[in-house]
């Protein structure tokens, strides 16, 4: 059992510092990258407030592939370009949508989903995957969430 002392309720930039702590404890030493994007996907779920979708799409010949998540089921495949994650995929920029349905040809995969985060994970200048965060409340997230998340895909990108 892991137990972490993270306080869901800290300052955006400690709870981050907290998550990445968490993170890179527990895909330490641990060489099997569905795990890895397992256990985070939940780090995120449960420590994350506002949140109805967290979790990992991959780059699987060259489109994106769900990977460990938590929440509701899922669109499986997004081609590169497509969507918040494809654009992610594609840019390698991290997209932060206030409004996911002013997002031209976002794909809705929960009808409540209304604000989403999504940073490429980046191992030897290529992009592996993308980490995807949404929430039902419109504008959730910010710059501070943007940096937290770009801070946890780089201690994870060499361990999925
Ligand atoms: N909304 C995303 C699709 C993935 S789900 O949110 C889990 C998009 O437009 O890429």
């Amino acid at each position: 059992m892991y137990n972490f002392t993270i306080d869901a309720t800290a300052p955006k930039s400690e709870l981050y510092a907290e998550l990445a702590r968490a993170a890179d404890a527990l895909t330490d030493g641990e060489p099997d990258a569905v795990a890895n994007m397992a256990n985070v996907a939940a780090l995120l779920w449960e420590y994350l407030p506002d949140v109805n979708w967290t979790g990992f799409y991959r780059v699987v010949d060259g489109a994106l592939v769900l990977g460990p998540f938590q929440g509701k089921a899922a669109c499986i495949r997004i081609p590169f370009g497509k969507g918040v994650c494809g654009t992610a995929a594609q840019t390698g920029e991290t997209q932060l949508v206030e409004d996911v349905h002013a997002f031209p040809g976002h794909i809705a995969c929960d009808a409540n989903s209304a604000s989403e985060l999504v940073v490429a994970v980046k191992h030897d200048g290529r992009i592996i995957a993308v980490i995807d965060l949404d929430s039902p409340s419109l504008n959730r997230f910010d710059a501070e969430d943007a940096k937290g998340i770009e801070l946890l895909a780089l201690v994870i990108a060499d361990r999925i």
